[in-house]
């Protein structure tokens, strides 16, 4: 096999408790990309369409995570890559994990796959290292294993897929302002009191056992940010008049997507997951604000072959 083109999943990260580890994995929102074998060492990229971003290798998310793959590797072989954006850069939803994610892949599946879908995301937190300035990897997790991921320890890579609930439902609502990774964790106090602490690590090991348990009170309950939503969320234009209007709606709970723009709701079914989508963009019509919104089943699949 010489050329494949797939599609690399736009990914919710946090999910409220978990910062920088826990994350899940969009249906219907992701790049696409071709990824080509070449006799000539090296990786190029040789187009993006969609959005304005280098094309210089080292500059680039996915060619940083490919150069980390390939220097893993004893391999003749280099690949030019071809990137579709349809995620927007600064969105929220994994845009720069879904290129590096989706290059370390391609490339391990035209190389006849020498690492499992959890050993590339070691090379594909590369990428996202370029773009926030800072190593998590939980959204390149759930764009490469699909579901909902956790990620134990980024050191020595240490990543569990964690079981999707089958009536879980995302709503996502992307204003079209750019917030950039790196900006947003810059605003992030580097200490935190002790009882904040427990309160958030008791949400998220709740969190995880609702959804070993399929106890959606449970998710619902464990939903709760009180670490870094204060001190992000007054970087989103009516972020509490949304998160209030998708609760009120019906929603299990509702945050910050990744380091926003986007926010996100989760719902118990397509149709409560609807009419929050309904009661979201009714906030911002009559505001000067471009958005887009999404209603996604909790894609399981992640990463996938399409060509
Ligand atoms: N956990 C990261 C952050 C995700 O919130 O900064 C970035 O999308």
């Amino acid at each position: 096999m010489k050329e494949i083109k797939l599609f690399a999943p736009a990914t919710v990260a946090n999910v409220s408790c978990g910062f920088d580890v826990l994350g899940f994995c969009l249906e219907p929102i992701g790049d696409e990309m071709i990824i080509r074998k070449t006799d000539h060492p090296g990786v190029r990229i040789t187009k993006i369409v969609g959005q304005d971003l280098p094309l210089v290798t080292k500059e680039n998310v996915a060619g940083v995570a490919a150069e980390a793959l390939l220097a893993s590797l004893d391999t003749p072989y280099g690949f030019e890559i071809e990137i579709y954006k349809n995620i927007k850069a600064g969105s929220g939803i994994g845009s720069s994990a879904a290129s590096s994610a989706g290059a370390v892949f391609g490339i391990n599946e035209l190389l006849g796959r020498p690492y499992t879908r959890k050993e590339l995301i070691q090379f594909a937190m590369k990428g996202e290292e370029l773009a926030s300035g800072a190593i998590h990897a939980d959204n390149v997790s759930p764009a490469l294993l699909g579901g909902f991921t956790l990620v134990r320890c980024n050191k020595e890579v240490d990543v569990i897929a964690l079981p999707t609930p089958s009536e879980l439902y995302a709503t996502i609502i992307h204003p079209q302002i750019e917030l950039r990774t790196a900006d947003s964790r810059s605003v992030l106090k580097k200490n935190i009191p002790l009882s904040k602490a427990i309160e958030q690590w008791g949400n998220l090991a709740a969190l995880v056992s609702g959804l070993y348990t399929n106890d959606y009170a449970l998710i619902s309950r464990s939903l709760v940010d009180v670490i870094i939503e204060p001190e992000r969320s007054p970087l989103i234009p009516f972020f509490n008049d949304l998160k209030d209007v998708a609760l009120k709606a019906g929603a299990l709970g509702s945050g910050i997507s990744g380091s926003g723009p986007s926010i996100y709701a989760l719902s118990r079914g397509e149709e409560t997951a609807e009419k929050v989508r309904e009661q979201m963009e009714k906030v911002f019509q009559p505001m000067n604000i471009k958005f887009n919104t999404y209603v996604s089943k909790i894609n399981t699949e992640g990463i996938k072959i399409i060509e």
